[in-house]
C-alpha cells in the first residue's frame, strides 16, 4: 500500500498514563522534550489526532516559533467519525490546512455548525466524508487518500484509541515514547487502551536531561 511515512509520538508517565484520571491534560514533557516534539513536528508534513484529544485538550497543533524559528505550516488531520469536535476548536484557527475526517454517522447539526464556521470565518479547513464500518474508518484508505494529496509524512500524536488503531494495524514506521519521571496511578487513558501488536523492536533508549526516558520503537516483521 502506498502511504505516507508514519511516526507515532506520545508522552507517558512511568505507569503508562497519558492524561489525568478524568482525561484532562497532564503536562508530562518538560521544555527539553517539548523542543524535541516541535522539531519533530517541523520535519513532518502533517499532524494527526483523534476527536477526544481535541475535545479534552483543545490543542493548537502548530510548530511553536520559540522552538523552531520560522516554523513551517502543518496539515492538521482530525479523526472524528461521529462528528463531535466543537466548531470553536483552536486548531481550526491556527496556521495550516485542517482536514476533519468524519463519516455519515455525524449529525446534520454538527456538520452544519462546522461548515458554517469554516465558511463564515474563511477558515483553511475541509470536512472529508469517509466510509466507515461500525463507526471506524479504514485507516489504510484514509492514508492512501493522503498519499494522493502529496502528504508524505504524518505524525500521530494520540490519544490512546487513535494510537491503538495505527499500531494494531501495523500502520507505523517508528514510534517514540517519552516517559516522564512520574507515577500518577489511577485509571486515566494509557498509551494504548485498545488492541496492540505483540512484537516490536526497541531501537533506542535514551535518558533525557529532565530525568525521563525516550524510547524509540520500530515494528518488527511488518513490511510496508
Ligand atoms: N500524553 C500525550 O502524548 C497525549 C497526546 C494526545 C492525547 N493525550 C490524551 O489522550 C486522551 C484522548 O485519547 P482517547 O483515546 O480518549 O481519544 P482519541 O484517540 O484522541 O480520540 C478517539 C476518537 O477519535 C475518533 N477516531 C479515532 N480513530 C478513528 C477511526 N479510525 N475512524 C473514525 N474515528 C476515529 C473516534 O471519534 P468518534 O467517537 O467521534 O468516532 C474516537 O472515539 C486525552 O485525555 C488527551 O489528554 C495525551
Amino acid at each position: 500500500m502506498d502511504r505516507p511515512y508514519i511516526h507515532i509520538n506520545c508522552a507517558s508517565t512511568l505507569d503508562g498514563k497519558i492524561a489525568r484520571p478524568d482525561g484532562s491534560r497532564l503536562r508530562i514533557s518538560g521544555e527539553h522534550d517539548m523542543e524535541r516534539v516541535h522539531r519533530l513536528r517541523a520535519e513532518m508534513g502533517a499532524i494527526l489526532v483523534g476527536a477526544d484529544t481535541v475535545i479534552n485538550d483543545d490543542p493548537k497543533l502548530i510548530v511553536k516559533e520559540k522552538f523552531v524559528p520560522d516554523p513551517p505550516e502543518l496539515t492538521k488531520i482530525i479523526l472524528d467519525g461521529k462528528g463531535r469536535i466543537p466548531a470553536s476548536s483552536r486548531f481550526l484557527r491556527t496556521k495550516g490546512t485542517s482536514l476533519i475526517a468524519t463519516s455519515e454517522s455525524c449529525s446534520g447539526e454538527w456538520f452544519e455548525n462546522i461548515t458554517e464556521a469554516i465558511e463564515h470565518e474563511d477558515l483553511d479547513a475541509e470536512v472529508i466524508m469517509l466510509p466507515c464500518v461500525n463507526d471506524v474508518f479504514d485507516l489504510s484508505k484514509m492514508l492512501e487518500e493522503l498519499n494522493g494529496m502529496k502528504v508524505e509524512s504524518v505524525l500521530v500524536e494520540g490519544g490512546s484509541v487513535t494510537i491503538s488503531q495505527f499500531v494494531s494495524k501495523g500502520l507505523f514506521d517508528i514510534m517514540t515514547i517519552y516517559y516522564g519521571p512520574m507515577l500518577i496511578g489511577g485509571s486515566g487513558p494509557t498509551i494504548m487502551d485498545r488492541d496492540g501488536i505483540s512484537g516490536v523492536d526497541i531501537e533506542d533508549v535514551q535518558r533525557t536531561y529532565e530525568g525521563g526516558i525516550l524510547l524509540t520503537i520500530r515494528p518488527s516483521n511488518i513490511s510496508r
